[in-house]
């Protein structure tokens, strides 16, 4: 009987320090956001299409190897291309792609790509998309998934579709087509 009592009396203890605990920990590290939550549900979803300019030659590359063996498993380089309305270089340019990509795979078919959209027109004027992924550059069509976002893109999720529309072997120029999915705040 004794053992009993005091069985739940410790029990009841540890269940008050539980309790206590908990209700520490979330008013300090994380709590629902009911507001936020609400304007969440209202999400919008954009279609985004434009061309990738990814310039490796010439005396003013926009992609710049800066680890690694061209080609070659471990090649790394960062970008700073152009996002253009039209597949054309002299289209109208509305972002930027900023990052790095990685030939991540041993027989070079796959790079991972860490980059941040940043866009530069009208309403998504500052407003970025980040996409983090492994880009089987050697398929028609690539998903890339959508990770993140700021500005107009907070809170987004979704995924890119990539598509070649441009190689030139001789200088390892491309232009890439993209149409980017996202569900944003
Ligand atoms: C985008 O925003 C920047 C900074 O506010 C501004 O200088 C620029 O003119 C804007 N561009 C367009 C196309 O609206």
């Amino acid at each position: 009987m004794r053992t009993l009592l005091a069985l739940s009396l410790s029990l009841s203890l540890s269940l008050i320090l539980l309790s206590i605990s908990a209700i520490l920990t979330n008013a300090k590290f994380s709590e629902q956001s009911l507001e936020l939550q609400s304007a969440h549900r209202a999400d919008k979803v954009s279609h985004l299409h434009f061309y990738f300019h990814d310039v490796v030659s010439g005396k003013d590359p926009t992609a710049i190897v800066v680890a690694g063996k061209r080609n070659a498993f471990g090649m790394t380089t960062i970008i700073d291309d152009p996002l253009t309305e039209g597949p054309e270089p002299e289209s109208r340019v509305v972002g930027r792609a900023q990052g790095v990509y990685t030939l991540s795979a041993k027989d070079g078919a796959a790079l991972v790509m860490a980059m941040t959209f940043v866009f530069k027109e009208g309403k998504y004027n500052g407003s970025s998309i980040s996409i983090l992924g492994s880009n089987q550059y050697l398929e028609a069509v690539r998903e890339l998934p959508v990770v993140g976002g700021t500005g107009a893109f907070r809170f987004a999720r979704g995924y890119a579709l990539a598509k070649t529309n441009k190689f030139v072997v001789r200088t390892g120029d491309a232009v890439v087509e993209y149409n980017v999915f996202v569900m944003h705040h």
